[in-house]
Formats: C-alpha cells, structure tokens, sequence
C-alpha cells in the first residue's frame, strides 16, 4: 500500500487511464466499466477500477503538473505493477493547422521541467510514446472520424506561460502544449512499462480560442473511447 494511492496489491489492474481530474476518473470509470470498486480516495485523488470487455481496467486521476503526476504514476508502476498507461488529457495548440477539440497522439514530450534534468545529471532524455499503443490509437481515432495528428508536444511545468515562450517549441515543430507527457513516458521507461498520452486541445494558444464547458466534456467522452478501445486491446 502507497502513501498517496491506499490500493492493496491486486486491487488495481495492469492497465490505468490517467485524467488529471480527479472526478473525470471517477465519470469514466461509472460510465465505461462495469462491476467498478474505488481503489483510492486518499486527497480525493479517486481512483476506480472496473471491467470493460471482459478486461480489468484501472481510472486514476494525478492532479496536474508533473510532480503531482510523477507520485501517483509512481505507486502505480512499483507498488501496483501497472503496466499499461494511458494519459487522458487536454493541451494547447501551437500550431495554426491543428483545430480546436483535435486528438493529439504523444509521439514524444520535450519538457521546460527541471526533473528530467535533475534525473539525468544535466543530460537530456528524449521521453518517446510506445509504438504499439501509439499506432492503435491512430487507427481507433480514424476509425471513429476524429481529427487526430501524431506528433511531439511541450511538457511544461506552466499552464500560464509567458507568450513568447511557446513561439520557439512551436518552430521546431512541437503541435501542442501540456504538463505530464515528459513524464509519464520517462517513468514507463524506468520502469519497462507501456504508455501513450492522447490529448485534446481544449485550447488554442496561436489565435486564443478556447472550448466551452459542454465540448470539452464531448471532446472528452470521444478521446475516452479512443483510450478505452486501446486499453481494452492491450489488457
Ligand atoms: N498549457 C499547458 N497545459 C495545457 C494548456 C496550456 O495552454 N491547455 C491545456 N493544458
């Protein structure tokens, strides 16, 4: 049993979804699985585990940002053995072709986070999306007609960045921006885990568009599904 996830071993099953919301998790986890226990409660950081499919499937909410992602990702991978990640998330676009409520695959995750510094005794890590969920994933979002683009986002430790920061990251080809990417691949690397963030833009950081409340719950209904057939695949 961890400090911050009270799951005894057993309780959670190899393959998580990670919503930063806490009560995303808990929304997921009613409507998309059945026979579904909560398996945490600690910081009301809620995480559920169910069957979809005839596979056990874990929901656990991280919080946002990457150290409060990094102590619940690690409980999951060396107290609980997880080995399948899925990150459902939101980010922004920083690039003019991507639209607003597009799917993000992750292929890879630059980071403006000191943690992969620290880690690497100043050398740079390139954190990569696993190749097997990231094509399943692809082809779940076609499938279902959803505008979907693969490629590397920005893992950035702010959400309110400075505006001239985004410009450089955008140049060197980076679609969008979020906060935990970096780090949930560096940690399933560590720990010879699978693992894909799929994202959506809620915003838009080049023209300043946003969703409303109502598409980004849409939006993250859809990006769910996506995850879910993925998981279910690879459970
Ligand atoms: N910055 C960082 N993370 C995000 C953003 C953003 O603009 N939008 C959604 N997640």
């Amino acid at each position: 049993m961890g400090i911050h996830i009270a799951a005894s071993p057993g309780d959670i099953a190899p393959t998580v979804l990670l919503p930063g919301d806490p009560l995303r998790a808990k929304f997921l986890a009613e409507r998309y699985l059945t026979d579904v226990r909560c398996h945490n409660e600690v910081r009301n950081m809620l995480g559920h585990t169910g069957t979809r499919d005839g596979k056990r499937v874990s929901v656990q909410g991280t919080g946002m940002g990457a150290p409060s992602f990094s102590i619940y990702v690690n409980e999951l991978l060396r107290d609980h053995r997880a080995s399948t990640l899925i990150r459902v998330g939101t980010c922004g676009a920083i690039q003019p072709r991507i639209g607003l409520r597009d799917v993000i695959l992750a292929t890879g995750a630059s980071t403006s986070s000191g943690m992969n510094r620290h880690r690497f005794q100043g050398m740079d890590f390139a954190p990569t999306a696993d190749f097997h969920l990231l094509r399943a994933a692809h082809d779940a979002a076609e499938r279902k007609g959803v505008r979907v683009h693969a490629g590397p986002v920005l893992s950035s430790d702010f959400f309110y960045d400075d505006p001239a920061d985004w410009q450089r990251w955008a140049a060197y080809g980076v679609l969008a921006i979020e906060m935990e990417c970096a780090e949930l691949y560096t940690l399933a690397a560590r720990f010879g885990a699978r693992a894909l963030a799929v994202l959506t833009v809620s915003d838009h950081i080049v023209d300043g568009g946003h969703t409303t409340a109502q598409e980004r719950e849409t939006s993250f209904t859809r990006m769910a599904e996506i995850a879910l057939e993925v998981a279910t695949s690879f459970a």
